[in-house]
């Protein structure tokens, strides 16, 4: 495979998605950044990222890409593949938290933020793989989050999209190696980005007046984590060494976090208990992802 590869991003407006578009373009990589509405909400940024392209004669592109409409993500899937030729990394990142006490969430914003966090990397995987797999390569990145292993209360919903996220990825992880495709996750701690500013309150919040002192804890769990964060180009720099980490040779999970907080501690556990359960089921050595598991090892 070319060293230099074919990469689609989502949310790639500002935050997390902004630096790594950009930190791959400049190493070369031709980079689709997708955000939604390029010409309205986020024409700025849209604008912004093109003038740097110019600027730097980058292969950097701004696609309109929505990850809650299936059109829009085979629209861009299609585009990209297209004016690209193939497509070798998809990098699921778009996404916002959620924040209140469980039982002020309502069911809208529950099924709002799966569809956003979860179902848009559904929506982005299906999308490209039909292209990996006929090239038999092509890895699937998985933005999740220390949220995605741990629990603060005032993030349940947060954390249930990205539990899910997590099962997926490794699901993927563990089916698509045979096909010599790469599924990953990235863990990011809390960083300095757009996110703080986005957060969506939960909407009922009668529902919580009587829960006294807990009612406090989004706020310790918001300042908390604002004062931890840390500075975002971490994330992107991790992300461009998984992207040109050979395939076969990238691990299931990467922690990526200015704070350790237990995640990579539940991580190993987890691989041994996975290890276990495949040996239990007879899932051995010949399958695919076991020879790449030993590989991201050595
Ligand atoms: N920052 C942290 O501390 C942290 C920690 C762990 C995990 N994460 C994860 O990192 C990812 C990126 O977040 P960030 O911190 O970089 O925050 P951010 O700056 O707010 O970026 C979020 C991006 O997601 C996009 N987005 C939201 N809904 C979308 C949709 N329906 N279709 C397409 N794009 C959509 C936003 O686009 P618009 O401009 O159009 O809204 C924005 O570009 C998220 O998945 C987040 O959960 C962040």
């Amino acid at each position: 495979m070319d060293s230099k590869q074919v990469v689609l991003v989502t949310g790639s407006s500002t935050g997390f998605g902004r630096l790594m578009v950009e930190t791959l373009a400049r190493r070369g990589h031709t980079v689709f950044a997708t955000m939604r509405d390029p010409a309205g909400r986020n024409a700025t940024n849209a604008s912004e990222i093109r003038a740097l392209a110019a600027k730097e004669s980058l292969p950097l592109h701004i696609l309109e890409l929505d990850v809650t409409d299936d059109g829009s993500v085979e629209q861009a899937a299609r585009a990209a593949v297209e004016q690209a030729g193939r497509i070798d990394v998809a990098i699921n990142n778009a996404g916002y938290v959620l924040t209140g006490l469980a039982e002020s969430v309502t069911t809208e914003q529950a099924q709002q933020i799966m569809d956003t966090n979860f179902f848009g990397s559904v929506r982005v995987n299906r999308a490209l793989l039909p292209y990996m797999r006929r090239q038999r390569s092509g890895l699937l990145l998985h933005i999740s989050s220390g949220a995605g292993r741990v629990i603060f209360p005032s993030f349940g919903f947060y954390s249930a999209t990205k539990f899910a996220l997590e099962a997926l990825a490794e699901a993927y992880h563990y089916e698509l190696a045979s096909q010599g495709i790469d599924s990953s996750i990235v863990e990011p701690g809390a960083y300095q980005t757009s996110i703080f500013g986005n957060l969506v309150k939960a909407a009922d919040e009668a529902r919580t007046d009587t829960y006294g002192a807990a009612n406090q804890m989004p706020i310790k769990i918001n300042e908390g984590l604002g004062k931890a964060a840390g500075n975002p180009q971490e994330v992107a720099d991790a992300v461009l060494r998984i992207v040109e980490t050979p395939a076969g040779q990238r691990k299931l999970r990467y922690r990526v976090s200015p704070s350790g907080l237990g995640v990579d501690e539940i991580n190993a556990l987890s691989e041994q208990v996975q290890a276990r359960l495949f040996e239990i089921f007879g899932i051995t050595a010949e399958t695919a992802f076991v020879q790449r598991s030993a590989a991201a090892k050595s």
